[in-house]
């Protein structure tokens, strides 16, 4: 694409675009919208594929891409790619293939959570996706020596944020089960390693206890977008007056009511943000 007759340069008047498969990047979006409240964002949902954990690494890496080619073509000055699984498939290619956009990714947080533990055991809870990719391994063998680092995949939680579901006896009962082998392992860090879960992080601390501390990148990754953006002269003036929108490849009627839950359970704020199906969300 960026090969194509118009080259694509950013601007320091475009939006900030984000994508995941569903609402769970949006736990990265409100941590961004907090540190750099004078941007814009453009967010895409891709519902229509949800979830990601469990497809293939080359099938997540055609839907990424296609996500960051629609966000680019919305005028993203940069991409976060705020889902870990894409991160994990597909973010080497996007930096190739839009050499020009500056992309930031999500990566579990075993650093942070390695350097800081006291029993030497930390948590990863996270998509099949992201624990089988060669980044993750990578991640373990450079940043977590000497400490063990215990695993565990989640089925179904994805659903449950998808469906605004955060707590009540069936996500508890869930997520007493998933956490189980985590507690038994005295793990004291406890990585967020996909984006749809810090949303339901209350329930998860309930379930682990107060001993045990949660990691949520979402604050580092804002962080790093206010870095790579100031680095390239493209943040926004201070005075700018920011527009948020919001796009779903599924069905907007659900992504509403979603995203309806998220607010009245406090973990979102959105305002007057533009909600709409991705095909009448153009500029
Ligand atoms: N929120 C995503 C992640 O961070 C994807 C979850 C999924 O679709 O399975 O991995």
């Amino acid at each position: 694409m960026e090969s194509s007759h118009r080259p694509i340069v950013p601007s320091s008047g475009g939006p900030i675009g984000l994508f995941d498969s569903g609402v769970g990047g949006l736990s990265v979006w409100r941590a961004l919208v907090e540190r750099l409240p004078a941007e814009s964002t453009v967010y895409l949902a891709d519902q229509a594929h949800a979830p990601y954990g469990p497809r293939s690494l080359s099938e997540v890496r055609e839907l990424a891409r296609a996500a960051a080619g629609w966000l680019i073509e919305q005028g993203a000055k940069l991409v976060v790619a705020a889902c870990n699984t894409a991160s994990a498939a597909a973010l080497d290619d996007l930096r190739r293939e839009w050499p020009r956009i500056p992309f930031v990714g999500m990566e579990p947080a075993i650093k942070p959570a390695s350097e800081r533990t006291k029993t030497g055991r930390v948590g990863v809870m996270a998509t099949p996706g992201t624990l089988t990719a060669p980044r993750f391994h990578h991640l373990v063998e450079r940043f977590a020596s000497g400490v063990e680092v215990h695993t565990q995949v989640c089925p179904g939680l994805v659903e449950w944020v998808e469906a605004g579901r955060l707590n009540g006896p069936e996500v508890m009962a869930d997520l007493r089960r998933l956490l189980r082998p985590l507690t038994a392992a005295g793990v004291d860090h406890l990585v967020l390693g996909c984006t749809h879960y810090p949303f339901l992080a209350p329930a998860i601390q309930q379930v682990m206890g107060d001993k045990v501390t949660l990691v949520d990148p979402a604050p580092a990754v804002a962080r790093q977008v206010e870095r790579v953006l100031a680095e390239r002269g493209l943040l926004a003036p201070a005075s700018s007056t920011p527009q948020h929108r919001l796009a779903t490849t599924g069905d907007p009627t659900r992504f509403r009511e979603t995203l309806a839950a998220l607010e009245r359970a406090g973990e979102i704020e959105l305002n007057a943000a533009v909600i709409a199906r991705k095909e009448n969300a153009r500029l």
